[in-house]
């Protein structure tokens, strides 16, 4: 074992210690996002099996003029500030949207990913130089605080992709508090929550056959073995997806096919592993609207509309304070 008093060069190796020394082991998923990750993820919502993204497209797509007529309010200008922005594939619709109506704005996107936001930067001058764009880079938790402090204009909080699903229900509760804590009583937050289907649906989309989510499991071991001179043999590894109907918790992880010994350079630190050990990597919580309900119930949200797909697989919910 180290030494306690031992400092660590960033939080990512504070928590892969704290993680992979811990019983039974655990990784954040928010350690998915490098360049390779990034990738990844767009490749996972290109899949046929990743119904999340073509559903919350359709939706946004459907109701855009209902959407900005909500975003617009009074016509003053408002920010349009949006966590885990991503590729903006999907906001790009209500970008173009406000656009076309000449709605003044500007948009905010914040992400875990500077790579993701320079990308985003560099489509959207190409594709909508209109929109006016201040990127944030940081993890929800930090800029959020940000948020609170840019006072002046109306703000819209956008946090598309079922990206809370992330989170367990005490930390979204928190995470919703310091959402409102955010916002005034004129401002609206809009948020996808994939919902609650057919079991099956969901393992597919976290289990596809290509091995894409596979390959963005371990990219996180990728990572550790890049940045932190690890010795991961990533074919040691399986992917293994579970889900549970009766809560809506999706839940992956990496299991050790043999007993093995890994060695992390810069931690300094041996991982020893059993045969079949696991390490959980990711929650992908789903919902339905009574779950919704009493989370916004918690954090002290009122929920003002919602938008859906016919079929109820997938779910934007507008709250207010
Ligand atoms: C980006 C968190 C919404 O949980 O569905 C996709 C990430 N993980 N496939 C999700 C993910 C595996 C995704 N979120």
């Amino acid at each position: 074992m180290r030494p306690k008093t031992t400092t660590f060069s960033s939080t990512f190796e504070q928590e892969v210690f704290e993680g992979l020394t811990a019983h039974p082991k655990y990784l954040s998923s928010k350690y998915f996002y490098d360049e390779v990750g990034d990738k990844l993820f767009q490749d996972i919502m290109a899949m046929p099996e990743y119904y999340l993204t073509d559903c919350e497209f359709n939706i946004l797509e459907a109701n855009k003029a209902e959407i900005v007529d909500l975003f617009s309010g009074d016509g003053e200008s408002f920010s349009l500030f949006e966590l885990g922005a991503g590729d903006g594939k999907k906001t790009k619709i209500l970008l173009r949207h406000l656009v076309e109506r000449n709605i003044p704005f500007d948009y905010r996107p914040i992400d875990i990913s500077q790579n993701a936001l320079d990308q985003l930067e560099a489509t959207l001058h190409r594709e909508i130089p209109e929109v006016v764009i201040n990127p944030l880079q940081g993890t929800y938790f930090d800029t959020l605080r940000d948020i609170g402090n840019s006072n002046g204009r109306r703000k819209v909080i956008l946090f598309l992709g079922s990206n809370i699903g992330n989170l367990l229900h005490p930390q979204a509760v928190e995470f919703l508090k310091n959402m409102r804590d955010a916002i005034n009583t004129d401002d609206l937050i809009f948020m996808g929550f994939d919902q609650k289907k057919n079991p099956q649906t969901i393992l597919d989309a976290y289990n596809d056959k290509t091995g894409i989510t596979e390959a963005f499991n371990k990219n996180i071991l990728a990572r550790i073995n890049k940045e932190m001179g690890g010795n991961f043999d990533l074919d040691q590894f399986l992917h293994w997806e579970v889900y549970d109907p009766q809560t809506g918790t999706a839940k992956s992880y990496l299991v050790s096919k043999e007993k093995q010994m890994v060695w992390i350079e810069s931690l300094d630190l041996e991982v020893p592993f059993k045969r079949w050990e696991t390490i959980h990597t990711e929650i992908s919580q789903k919902y339905d609207d009574e779950v919704v309900a009493w989370l916004a119930g918690e954090a002290g949200l009122q929920i003002a509309t919602s938008f859906s797909d016919e079929e109820e697989n997938y779910k934007d919910y507008v709250f207010t304070k």
